[in-house]
């Protein structure tokens, strides 16, 4: 049997084992898949370990997804884009390759799911730590009219938009300029939250007229209840107001999809989950 596993540290609270071993179930496929705390100290040895005895793929979630990145022999162009890596697995001459699939269960979920058209619209996305970096790629690809990224420290996301330069119409600004942007009336299609703010249950003090008619407003987090974000969204009347569970089903999708060469159909498993939260 092929063993599976997520690492991350802490990881006790993951969806993931559940999800693939819905998805195994659902495609009828024999593999077990496991979640794994590591120390930082022990990430490299134990995935060099875990492939040597035959383990078939990885995924990798907070803090270790940029020592995946290093670590991997071989990444995808997303993965290096990201400098961060969400899963691991072994290429025809055994080495240990990198893919970010974050960005891609993003827009999967944006588009396919919730039937949100991102191409040509204009993008605020909130924040710019690890977990914006990894769907930047991603989000870029769809060809949406602007990207703006604010960050309370705005050098980071400077900094983090350096690396798409000339990618896209992209701008990096601060929560102030972002105040000024509200203002003057201009608005965004599809709204992002990738702060970790929700996870402090605190809400970012943002102006809602920022949000179009109809727009979308995502949040990456999910939680049992909706987010602050989520809530927020609502109560300004936004188009579509969604959490994060249906990118981390569509990103381990993705992820099954490398593995097993079969995609799972996730649809059915989203509204599971959401039952059983
Ligand atoms: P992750 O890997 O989850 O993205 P991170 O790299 O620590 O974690 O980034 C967290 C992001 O959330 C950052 O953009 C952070 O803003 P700063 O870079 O200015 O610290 C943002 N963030 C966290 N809490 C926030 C809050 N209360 N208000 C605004 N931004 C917040």
């Amino acid at each position: 049997m092929s063993n599976y596993a997520v690492v991350g540290n802490p990881v006790s609270h993951s969806k993931s084992p559940l999800i693939h071993t819905l998805f195994a179930k659902q495609l009828d496929q024999t593999m077990s898949y496991s979640a794994i705390p590591l120390e930082e100290s022990e990430f490299d040895a134990f995935v060099i370990e875990f492939f040597a005895k035959g383990g078939g793929g990885l995924n990798v979630t907070v803090p270790f997804k940029e020592k995946a990145f290093k670590l991997a022999a071989s990444c995808s162009p997303r993965a290096e884009l990201a400098k961060a890596v969400n899963t691991l697995f072994l290429d025809a001459e055994g080495q240990i390759c990198g893919e970010n699939t974050d960005g891609i269960g993003l827009v999967t979920d944006i588009k396919l799911n919730h039937q949100f058209k991102i191409q040509g619209r204009d993008i605020l996305v909130l924040g710019a730590g690890g977990a914006v970096r990894g769907v930047l790629a991603a989000l870029i690809d769809e060809q949406a009219a602007s990207i703006t990224v604010v960050n309370r420290t705005v050098s980071k996301a400077a900094q983090l938009l350096d690396a798409f330069a000339g990618m896209a119409n992209l701008q990096a600004m601060s929560y102030q300029e972002l105040d000024e942007v509200a203002n003057s009336g201009r608005s965004y299609d599809l709204v992002i939250n990738g702060t970790s703010s929700s996870l402090q249950g605190e809400m970012l003090d943002i102006d809602a007229r920022l949000l179009a008619k109809d727009c979308c407003c995502y949040d990456m987090m999910y939680a049992d209840t909706d987010t602050v974000f989520v809530q927020w969204a609502k109560k300004h009347g936004a188009g579509l107001s969604i959490d994060g569970l249906g990118m981390l089903v569509e990103q381990a999708a993705e992820a099954f999809a490398l593995w097993r060469g079969v995609r799972p159909s996730t649809v059915n498993i989203i509204s599971q989950l959401r039952d059983h939260s």
